[in-house]
């Protein structure tokens, strides 16, 4: 029978630190109404000084692995697009970090689609038989690159880390990575975006403008695309697993707001309440998002095992994706 990634630990962090709304009221011109009722988000939590993405991915990777009941992978895929420095990658320090030297380790950079990405980097290196366990993390402190005067973007996103291992084992197994599916539409880059910092502002030959160490979002413009190629994406994936949309117990996608998960899940023709929501406590976490919720599903029961779960995000770049998985019998890190 055909080898597959099955989903074998799950695990997941946010810095203690939390940020309310009325908090980020009393600095900025917004209110707890405007963003609860635009976006679903009541709260978020933010790293403190010193602390970093390693750090958080760190944490959620070894509670992956103790969800598990392992110590070791031959893998480590770190989704990140808040890195702790531009070179090298983060991935190898966090391996290091958790004990995995010598370890292949390497970062992806897809925005908040970049757990998905990842995941079918894992996935694809089981199937291949080049790795028997797979640590796959998504990370995130977007507090670092936030414009803390852009009440449009310091109002959404949040810090944390969500990971998974994944193990070698049969496409009929529970917890089995059926597919994933992916794309990019590159014209789309200025629409989410940090400007500053790389090639393109060091080879200007102008001196580097302030307000682009900022990330910005034209979230309007964003809105609709992220509905459409979400919708797009999960239809893609369910038709290559043989799922019809009455199959799918639960819906995990990337917390970018509550409307548009709601705006997803109605496209498909999914019952809203199969939405697995956590953005109203951690905000939106980019690459951290699905994991996340996937751990906070499965402790508070709102994943249980057999069901089958379909996953969705999309993010900067433009990129976009989905995933289809039976959901294992395991216990959260
Ligand atoms: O995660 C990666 C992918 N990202 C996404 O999928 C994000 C997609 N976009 C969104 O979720 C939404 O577009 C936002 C939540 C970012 C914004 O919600 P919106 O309903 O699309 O608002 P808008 O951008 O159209 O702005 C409506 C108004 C504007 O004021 P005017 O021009 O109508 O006077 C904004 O300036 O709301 C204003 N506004 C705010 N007001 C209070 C924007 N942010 C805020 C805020 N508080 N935090």
């Amino acid at each position: 029978m055909t080898r597959a990634a099955v989903l074998a630990g799950v695990g997941a962090t946010v810095p203690p630190r939390v940020v309310t709304n009325d908090e980020l009221a009393r600095r900025l011109d917004t209110s707890d109404e405007w963003i609860r009722t635009r976006t679903g988000i009541v709260q978020r939590h933010v790293i403190d000084p010193g602390m970093t993405t390693g750090d958080l991915a760190v944490e959620a990777g070894q509670r992956a692995l103790k969800s598990a009941g392992t110590t070791t992978v031959d893998l480590v895929v770190l989704a990140t697009t808040t890195p702790d420095r531009p070179c090298p990658a983060t991935a190898p320090s966090v391996a290091t970090r958790i004990g995995l030297v010598g370890v292949p380790a390497f970062d992806v950079a897809a925005v908040c689609s970049g757990f998905l990405y990842a995941l079918q980097v894992g996935a694809d290196a089981i199937a291949a038989g080049h790795a028997e366990r797979v640590l796959v993390i998504g990370a995130e402190t977007f507090s670092t690159i936030l414009d803390p005067a852009d009440r449009s973007t310091a109002a959404i996103f949040g810090d944390g880390a969500g990971a998974v291992v994944l193990r070698a084992g049969q496409p009929d197994e529970p917890g089995a990575v059926r597919h994933v599916q992916l794309g990019s539409d590159g014209s789309m880059a200025d629409l989410i975006t940090v400007r500053g910092g790389g090639a393109e502002e060091r080879s200007g030959g102008r001196p580097p403008l302030p307000e682009d160490a900022y990330f910005r979002m034209a979230g309007k413009s964003v809105f609709f695309t992220a509905v459409r190629r979400m919708a797009e994406s999960s239809r893609t994936v369910l038709e290559r697993t043989g799922w019809q949309v009455t199959d799918v117990d639960r819906v995990v996608a990337h917390q970018a707001n509550v409307r548009i998960i709601h705006a997803v899940a109605e496209q498909l023709g999914i019952p809203a309440d199969r939405a697995v929501i956590n953005i109203d406590r951690v905000g939106n976490t980019s690459a951290a998002s699905i994991p996340l919720a996937l751990a906070d599903g499965a402790a508070d029961g709102r994943l249980t095992p057999g069901d089958r779960v379909l996953l969705t995000a999309f993010g900067g770049g433009a990129t976009w994706g989905a995933a289809t998985l039976t959901w294992p019998d395991v216990m959260v890190g």
